[in-house]
């Protein structure tokens, strides 16, 4: 027997299938609708960090679908919608996460989508339609798979783990974080850069990848796959004793995330 649902089931139900079918319908659309000629359609912070027009045309699916259900509801997402809202509720949305990746053709790339309700995130879906998969987590009831329940893989010693990380685009950064890796290669099994911190974060969810860590990082990149990590028994945050945010994002199973956060933070995973 089930007891009636709260109202904070209820709107947590209501949001999860509206970014269920966002997501569905983004994930078809850049699947199906991929131009064969698609370029560059504008850069961004550097000359390497790209937009196309699928994009643009994904991020304005997403915010019509929802907005339409939802007028009173924020919206955050990378190329460009940013409203308050009334409702307490703001969507944060990468529209493709992997732009890179999409534009050459590889299939890892996903479409990232959580919804916060008074500043916290409730509801994640990340769906990478490339592999058939979509990864979703409501606060407090568990994170799944195409439906079935995904943990974080127990943790092995740091010298078996396989990390997943990622690089920002601008130059500078990215020498700071070729030192890091410089110094965390010879030190674990390996390292593998993805291309889309959404589908790192339900790796790491699901047992794919022991760890996960990226400097630089947007809400939209994280705010998903970080509650689906978390919902699936991870631990996430940043520099010790902060959250995931901007300056750093670490996710790994509770054994190893207490090895490398403290590792991460004497190599200075956080510094331009
Ligand atoms: C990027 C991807 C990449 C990560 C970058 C992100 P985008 O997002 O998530 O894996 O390393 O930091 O900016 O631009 O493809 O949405
Ligand atoms: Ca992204
Ligand atoms: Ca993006
Ligand atoms: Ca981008």
């Amino acid at each position: 027997l089930h007891p009636d649902p709260t109202p904070t089931d209820a709107l947590h139900d209501e949001l999860l299938g509206l970014a269920l079918e966002a997501a569905r319908r983004a994930g078809e659309l850049l699947r199906d609708g991929r131009p064969a000629d698609l370029g560059v359609a504008a850069t961004k912070t550097s000359p390497i960090d790209v937009v196309t027009e699928m994009d643009i045309a994904s991020e304005k699916l997403i915010t019509g679908f929802i907005g339409e259900a939802r007028p009173d509801d924020g919206f955050l997402g990378e190329e460009g919608a940013s409203t308050d809202g009334t409702s307490g509720i703001r969507w944060v949305i990468d529209p493709i996460d992997g732009t890179v990746n999409y534009l050459y053709g590889l299939p890892s790339w996903s479409v990232s989508i959580a919804a916060e309700q008074d500043g916290e995130a409730v509801v994640g879906v990340v769906a990478a339609p490339m592999r058939g998969e979509t990864y979703q987590a409501v606060l407090g009831r568990g994170a799944f798979n195409n439906g079935e329940r995904i943990r974080h893989r127990p943790a092995p010693p740091l010298s078996q783990a396989l990390l997943g990380t990622g690089f920002g685009y601008l130059a500078e950064r990215r020498a700071a974080q070729a030192e890091v890796v410089r110094t965390l290669l010879p030190q674990v099994r390996d390292i593998r850069r993805g291309g889309s911190a959404a589908i790192d974060l339900c790796d790491v969810a699901c047992g794919r990848l022991d760890a996960y860590y990226e400097r630089g990082l947007n809400p939209w990149d994280l705010a998903a796959g970080a509650l689906i990590a978390r919902e699936a028994g991870a631990l996430t945050g940043g520099r010790p004793g902060e959250v995931a945010s901007h300056e750093l994002t670490l996710a790994a199973s509770p054994a190893l995330f207490a090895e490398l956060q403290p590792l991460l933070d004497e190599v200075g995973a956080w510094h331009d």
